[in-house]
Order: C-alpha cells, then sequence, then structure tokens
C-alpha cells in the first residue's frame, strides 16, 4: 500500500468512491462519544452530549482535570456548566479518563496553539488521533473541533490510514470507507458556551460529501441551528475567516483609537456618530486583542499564503501595537507623578470571564513591572497574580481599596462589576480608559 502521508486521492475519484460503511460496533456502543480535551469547548461539549442522553466518555491529558469531572465538578468558569457537568456525572452519562475507549463518535477539541514562529502547533491534536486510533472501527465518526489550518483535516485522517491500514479512510481508500471524518469548527462566546453549542448553525466539512452527511447527522442530534455540509477544507477556512474578520475590524477601531489620541478627540463619540450611518458600524476600540481565537487564528491564515495576506497580517500588527502604545502611555502617566499609585483595572482577555490567556491586559500589566509597588490590581475573576506580577511587588486588591489608594486610573477590561462603580468613586482621578467604560 502506498504511503498515506504521501497519496493524495484525486477529488473526482473521491466523489465516485463517496460512502461510509455502517457500523460494525456491538450496540452497546450506539449513541456514545469520546471527547478529547476537556477544556473550554471540550467540557462544554461533554455535558451538552451528556444531558441530550448521550453516553460520553470525556479525556484529558491532565490527572487534575479528570478527578474534578469525576468527581461532577468543574475546573474553568462557564455560565451553568457546573449544573450540567454535576446531573450528567450523577447519572452516569459521563465518565472522564486519561485514555479513549471505543465510542461511535470521536470529538476532539483540544488546544492548537501558536509557535513562536507563528505557525500552527498541531502536536495536541496528533497526539490525540494517536490515542483514538487503536479505539476505531468500522462505522467510527471523528470529527476535529480544534481551530486548523487548511489541510489538518487531511493530514488527519493520512495519519489515521497510516496507523490502522486495516480500515478503509476516506481519502486514502478506493472503495467505501470505514470511517467518517470531518471538520465541525466551534464558533461559541465564551460565557454563552451551552446555549450557543446548541443554538449556533454548524459548517460540517467533510472528507468526503458522505463524511459530511454523517457527522451532521450526529450534530442534528443536539444543535438547534442548522448543520451545513461542505468539504473539510471549507469548514476549516471558514473558522479562520471568521476570527479574521472580527481581527480585521478591531484593528481598525483600534487605528481609529490612536488617530483620535493624537489629536484630542474623543474616539466613542467619533464611532457613536459615525454609526448612525446606514452602512457604518465601526466595532469598539480597546487595550489590543487577546484570547486564544481572534489573536491566534488569522496567523494561520498568514502563514499559509504569507504572499496574499497583507491586510490580515496588518490587522495582526495593529492590534498587537495597540497594547504597547496602551503600555508606554500608562508609563508616561507613571513617571509624570512619581508618588503616584495606578489602579489597573482588568486582567482577563474580555469581560466578564476569568480566561487570561494572549490577553493584551495581562501583557500590559506585566509590561508595568518596573513600577512594581505602585500597581494595584483589580480582577475579581482572579484568585492571586502571576508571579512575574506578584514578584515585582503589585498587589491585588478589591476596587475600593485600589480607589481609595490610586490617583491614577487604567481601564484594560470593562467588567459587568467595575461598569456598576458610581463617577463620585474615580471623579478627579487621571483616567485612561481603554475600553471606554467611563469615559464614552
Ligand atoms: N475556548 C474558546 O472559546 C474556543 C472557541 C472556538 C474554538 N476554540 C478552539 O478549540 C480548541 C480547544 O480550545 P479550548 O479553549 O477548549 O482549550 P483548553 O486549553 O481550554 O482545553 C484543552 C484541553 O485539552 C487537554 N489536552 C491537550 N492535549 C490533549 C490530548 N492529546 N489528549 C487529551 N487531552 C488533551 C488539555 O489538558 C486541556 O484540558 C482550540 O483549537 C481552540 O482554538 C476555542
Amino acid at each position: 500500500m502506498a504511503d498515506p502521508l504521501r497519496t493524495e486521492v484525486n477529488p473526482s475519484e473521491a466523489s465516485r468512491i463517496d460512502d461510509v460503511r455502517p457500523a460494525e460496533l456491538s450496540a452497546a456502543y450506539y449513541n456514545t462519544v469520546c471527547v478529547i480535551g476537556l477544556g473550554y469547548i471540550g467540557l462544554p461539549t461533554a455535558a451538552v452530549l451528556a444531558n441530550a442522553g448521550i453516553k460520553v466518555h470525556g479525556v484529558d491529558h491532565s490527572a487534575r482535570v479528570v478527578d474534578i469531572v469525576n468527581a461532577g465538578g468543574i475546573h474553568i468558569e462557564e455560565a451553568n456548566l457546573d449544573i450540567l457537568v454535576q446531573s450528567a456525572v450523577t447519572a452516569g452519562a459521563l465518565e472522564a479518563s486519561r485514555v479513549p475507549k471505543t465510542c461511535e463518535t470521536f470529538l476532539i477539541a483540544v488546544p492548537t496553539p501558536l509557535t513562536p514562529d507563528y505557525n500552527a502547533d498541531l502536536r495536541f491534536v496528533f497526539d490525540a488521533v494517536d490515542a483514538i486510533g487503536p479505539y476505531l472501527s468500522t462505522g467510527c465518526k471523528i470529527v476535529l473541533e480544534s481551530t486548523c489550518p487548511v489541510g489538518t483535516t487531511r493530514q488527519v485522517a493520512a495519519r489515521i490510514a497510516q496507523q490502522r491500514p486495516d480500515l478503509a479512510v476516506p481519502g486514502y481508500c478506493d472503495g467505501p470507507a470505514d470511517l467518517a471524518i470531518a471538520y465541525c469548527p466551534e464558533r461559541v462566546l465564551p460565557g454563552k458556551i451551552i446555549e450557543e453549542l446548541v443554538s449556533n448553525d454548524r459548517v460540517i466539512g467533510g472528507m468526503t460529501p458522505a463524511c459530511a452527511e454523517k457527522v451532521a447527522e450526529f450534530y442534528r442530534r443536539f444543535v438547534e441551528g442548522q448543520c451545513l455540509c461542505s468539504e473539510a477544507g471549507v469548514a476549516e477556512m471558514v473558522k479562520l475567516s471568521e476570527n479574521s474578520f472580527r481581527d480585521v475590524n478591531i484593528a481598525f477601531a483600534n487605528e481609529l483609537s490612536l488617530v483620535a489620541e493624537a489629536m484630542d478627540i474623543n474616539v466613542w463619540e467619533v464611532i457613536r456618530l459615525a454609526n448612525r450611518h446606514p452602512r457604518v458600524a465601526i466595532l469598539n476600540p480597546g487595550p489590543g486583542v487577546g484570547g486564544h481565537c481572534i489573536a491566534v487564528d488569522p496567523w494561520f491564515l498568514v502563514s499559509s499564503a504569507p504572499q496574499s495576506t497583507r491586510l490580515i497580517r496588518a490587522a495582526r500588527e495593529v492590534n498587537d501595537h495597540k497594547a504597547v502604545h496602551v503600555g508606554n502611555r500608562l508609563k508616561a502617566m507613571l513617571n509624570a507623578a512619581p508618588d503616584a499609585r495606578l489602579a489597573v483595572l482588568g486582567l482577563a482577555f474580555k469581560p466578564n470571564i476569568d480566561d487570561f490567556r494572549q490577553s493584551p491586559a495581562m501583557k500590559i500589566a506585566q509590561d508595568l513591572a518596573d513600577y512594581g509597588d505602585r500597581l494595584m490590581i483589580v480582577e475579581p475573576f482572579a484568585n492571586q497574580l502571576p508571579s512575574a506580577l506578584a514578584d515585582c511587588g503589585a498587589k491585588l486588591c478589591e476596587m475600593d481599596e485600589a480607589m481609595e489608594a490610586c490617583e491614577l486610573v487604567a481601564v484594560l477590561v470593562d467588567h459587568e462589576l467595575f461598569k456598576r462603580i458610581p463617577p463620585t468613586v474615580y471623579q478627579g482621578k487621571i483616567l485612561y480608559d481603554t475600553r471606554g467604560m467611563w469615559t464614552a
């Protein structure tokens, strides 16, 4: 047999052989799902599936995560997730383990971080694929939900074909396939994940049309939105396009904020009035762009087509530069008032969540480490400061204490809790409000 990692099936041939054989699993495995990666995406998905009458075997590398889930608990903050996980575990519909087991469907939701040279690090995906390989049998569905560069689903299929030459793998076989392999990107909003997992439309990109249709059947068991079938490459690019769209539009707002600041104009008023135009909808600027999606995924397009992605690259650079600019402005404020302390409001990458990954607010605060004991940080979603901040003498405190002690205030995240502060509390202080929370 030819090396599947090198063999490409011509698409016209693939369409002629488009079929997936029915399951040969024993009845005990019908309606079972193995979810690999129990993080912000995998755990809510596992919980929603389990509460929809599907038997879920969750897998995570982390023994801590496995223990917490098996005890009916959660290790991340997400609205209503605790209730769903507890009821699923109590009902015996959700169990967690460090190793996969035979199931009808395998759903991969592991991280896909950026490498230092701005490529996708697919190690976790390939580890997950290698781990499920021994548990696959005819009729199984394998769904990749992790955000990936275009072509990754095909690489996943090639890897399975190499590991399991006994199975006919779609895209790498000459007749009907034994497996259905598809890509289905996740587009949920943290804070509303449980709701959006069910209500959002899903794009399901199959290795073949039959793969897409088989996997869509699975999603239709719990998704109320539409399940739209396409090719794997299209679905992969859909996800990257969505987040690049957001990044480019936020970059426009961030660039406007820099222009307005240089000219001493209130950017919030500019945007509010410009948006009265019937065909204009400018987004809100901020301290930069963070999180593991919008700040990362556009690079997957840039690295795949560097000559064709000038706008997407420029947007990434504008948004990264905004955080550097904010850090420099705050340093200037601290230098101009050497006896003053600075209240830093927020470290999370966006409001009302406990997620600090790629957070521009966190980067800005860490960039101020030289001013250590003059920093009073208010972050209701953190129990402690990261060592880079704690070691420099910065203090994590309540809003009252920070406002009492600080003459300078930087709004980096507009948490709901902050919005409730009466203006009398910050009146008279020198504000740098990156979110327009108090100055819009
Ligand atoms: N979090 C979001 O809002 C969001 C939204 C859309 C898409 N995504 C994408 O979904 C994917 C998962 O993101 P996340 O936020 O859930 O990540 P996460 O870091 O919260 O969780 C991933 C989990 O996978 C585990 N893990 C890693 N490799 C493993 C392996 N080989 N086997 C078993 N467990 C493994 C980790 O221990 C971790 O608990 C990423 O590609 C991300 O870009 C995330």
